[in-house]
């Protein structure tokens, strides 16, 4: 397959099969805008769902929360995200577009489209991404507010909260996962590049010096690429990358970035892993007037803990992992597509199937061993799906198309035996399987 049709391809399954649609379509779209549909969503749930599990969930020395979107204009101000929040930005002087300046693909793209020798552009201009709305009643009171650019302020704002309720025993993180905002000046690449998309985020907060830093530093950057790789990748398709110094964002110390390989522009980053010190609870501290210092029992000292990120972009996950899914290859001399989903994040689990839609004792058996299979996953009863339309052929190759693991086919020795053909995704391969097995297997 060529690889670089292989994202439009995925555009494309994505919109038939109720994966991700343009955001307000029927309206002309809102550029950098998606909306999940029923397979999307579940896709999603699950990516965010192993997230919460291994780095929350598991853990006894981080604690999960969920913070508002919406903040005032000062928290933005104590990050440094008003004056230092920015992307270079040129606009051609013949059409008016404007572009990022540091984006060669979306400068090629506009060279390309409006031939070279006719654009012209202007010096490059910093353009702060903060998305900004208006919070009260009369437009003479309303106070601006700001959609947050990065979820992990919401933590950091809610630090003395968190010692306070749970008196955490330092080291210790607080994750979270939600939707940021920004104004991205050139939105591209589907998932890639969004005006609004979510994160999945830890903060872990670590004693004030280097060698705490750098052990920790060096555990979470293993530990989340050993995260992301449990999503279903080839090893070779991952790699660490380190920022150069000018290239890190204003409150890291040191950063990494966990890159995948893809097929529409070679190496694009992942997740992030920072080192943002005690950077944003000592500008909080300073802009609050409230002491978000740590006591330490043990050691009888009163610091500003230092704290080790780890930020992945749930959006980014998604596409990469629709990326890495999306196969064709030939099955019983026929050419097919498929999306070779790791089997927990499959939307679908499995699909069940009479083998004949008129026969009413089939589909009465089907129906039954589908509920039955629903209660088995109290809650996530939307992973199954009860399809009798078409031939069995046909059947299997829609469900091949969104990536679910098994069919699970209702025949006449059914009614004998109590067993079922249970069809493998990736093989073709059928083998019986007792009913009462069943969930076992799925
Ligand atoms: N709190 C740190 C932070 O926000 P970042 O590198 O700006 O760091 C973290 O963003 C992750 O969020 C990225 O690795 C990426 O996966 C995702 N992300 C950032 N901007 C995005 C955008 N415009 N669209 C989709 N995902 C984005």
């Amino acid at each position: 397959m060529a690889e670089n049709n292989k994202m439009e391809k995925i555009i494309s399954l994505a919109k038939r099969r109720g994966f991700i649609f343009p955001g307000s379509e029927i309206y002309g779209g809102l550029a950098g805008i998606y909306d999940y549909g029923p397979l999307g969503v579940e896709l999603r749930h699950n990516i965010k769902q192993y997230f919460w599990q291994k780095f929350i969930a598991d853990r006894e020395d981080v604690y999960g929360m969920s913070a508002a979107i919406l903040m005032p204009a000062k928290i933005w101000e104590a990050s440094g995200h008003t004056e230092l929040f920015t992307d270079p930005l040129v606009e051609c002087k013949i059409c008016h577009e404007r572009v990022r300046a540091d984006q060669p693909e979306a400068i090629a793209d506009h060279e390309k489209t409006h031939k070279k020798e006719k654009v012209e552009w202007t010096e490059p201009v910093t353009f702060n991404l903060l998305v900004e709305s208006k919070l009260g009643a009369s437009e003479k009171t309303a106070t601006p507010v700001y959609l947050r650019g990065e979820i992990t302020q919401g933590v950091h704002v809610n630090f003395k909260n968190i010692l306070d309720s749970m008196h955490p025993k330092i080291p210790f993180g607080i994750g979270q996962i939600g939707k940021a905002f920004r104004n991205e000046i050139t939105p591209r690449d589907f998932l890639f590049r969004q005006r609004e998309f979510e994160q999945m985020e830890l903060q872990f907060y670590i004693k004030p010096n280097d060698a705490e830093g750098d052990k920790w530093f060096e555990y979470w950057k293993n530990f989340a690429f050993d995260w992301y790789l449990g999503l279903g990748f080839k090893k070779e398709n991952l790699r660490f990358r380190q920022h150069e110094s000018d290239e890190r964002a204003h409150y890291a110390k040191d950063a990494w970035d966990i890159e995948y390989q893809t097929p529409f522009a070679g190496w694009k980053e992942a997740w992030g892993i920072h080192h943002r010190k005690d950077w944003d609870l000592s500008r909080h501290s300073e802009y609050s007037k409230v002491d978000l210092s740590y006591y330490d029992e043990e050691t009888k000292e009163r610091f500003i803990p230092w704290d080790i990120e780890c930020s992945g972009g749930v959006d980014r996950a998604v596409l990469f992992v629709l990326l890495e899914a999306y196969t064709e290859d030939e099955l019983g001399g026929e050419p097919r597509v498929f999306l070779k989903f790791k089997k927990e994040l499959a939307p679908i689990r499995a699909a069940v199937f009479p083998l004949l839609k008129n026969k009413p004792e089939l589909v009465a058996k089907a129906r039954e061993i589908y509920s039955n299979l629903k209660s088995n996953f109290q809650f996530q009863t939307s992973n199954f799906h009860f399809d009798d339309n078409g031939n069995i052929g046909k059947r299997y190759r829609r469900q091949d198309e969104i990536g679910t693991p098994h069919c699970i086919t209702i025949d006449f020795q059914t009614l004998e035996d109590d067993t079922v053909t249970v069809r493998d995704r990736d093989t073709g391969e059928q083998t019986r399987v007792a009913v009462s097995e069943l969930a076992k297997v799925v």
